[in-house]
């Protein structure tokens, strides 16, 4: 994030399915208000009223017709609205956006996963967010088993959505690609150990914001 006056931290979450990162990007979000931080939790896709129709349209299954150069096309225009709509705003007026998935979202699931070149994701990623970089981005790690277990006890006997029925092959291609985003920008990006318990996992992402981003 460039910096300014008055200017918020921006944190994302990270993960494959089951991982728990919604539930934690939550309790990091009422922590912070607690210690009288301005919040801004939002998610992507979606996250602003445009974007939020997008996601319908990608979590459907209505894109991928379209192949998956045009799924990272459509997540990116989602980005952007939701960045000129929501993000900038906040940060703006001094919060502490805290996001459910965002960049490395597109890179491992379009770019690494689906097979998109990284130079297309490269630039899309310059287009959407250019400076607009997170401060801190944790990696909810957990293994490709545990993680489809949860997120099936989760579905409770729903139909997954398209993106959950992928197969443990994908899930593992999925973990790997985070963890080398990890290994790429160890100043931005953090691992949790996503196994352990949901409060421990609460506390390793809190000491990290307080040793890294001091709230
Ligand atoms: P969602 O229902 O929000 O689930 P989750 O709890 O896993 O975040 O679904 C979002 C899905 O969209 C998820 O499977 C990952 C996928 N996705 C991408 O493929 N690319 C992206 O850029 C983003 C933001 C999400």
């Amino acid at each position: 994030m460039q910096r300014g006056v008055e200017i918020g931290r921006f944190i994302t979450f990270e993960g494959g399915e089951g991982s728990g990162k919604s539930t934690q990007a939550g309790i990091l979000a009422n922590r912070l208000s607690r210690a009288g931080r301005p919040v801004f939790a939002t998610r992507e896709p979606g996250g602003s009223p445009a974007a939020e129709e997008i996601r319908e349209a990608l979590l459907s299954g209505q894109v991928k017709q379209f192949g998956p150069l045009a799924e990272a096309v459509m997540f990116s225009v989602a980005r952007a609205d939701h960045i000129d709509h929501a993000i900038k705003d906040s940060l703006q007026e001094g919060r502490w956006v805290v996001c459910d998935r965002f960049i490395d979202s597109t890179r491992a699931y379009q770019g690494v996963t689906a097979g998109v070149p990284r130079g297309v994701i490269n630039a899309l990623e310059e287009l959407t967010v250019g400076a607009l970089s997170p401060d801190l981005t944790f990696i909810l790690d957990i293994s490709a088993e545990e993680g489809l277990a949860r997120a099936k006890e989760r579905a409770d006997g729903d139909e997954l959505d398209r993106f959950e029925s992928q197969e443990l092959v994908m899930h593992e291609r999925v973990r790997r690609a985070f963890l080398d985003i990890a290994e790429e920008e160890p100043g931005r990006v953090v691992v949790v150990d996503a196994s352990q318990p949901e409060a421990m996992v609460a506390e390793d992402v809190w000491e990290t914001v307080l040793h890294r981003l001091n709230p």
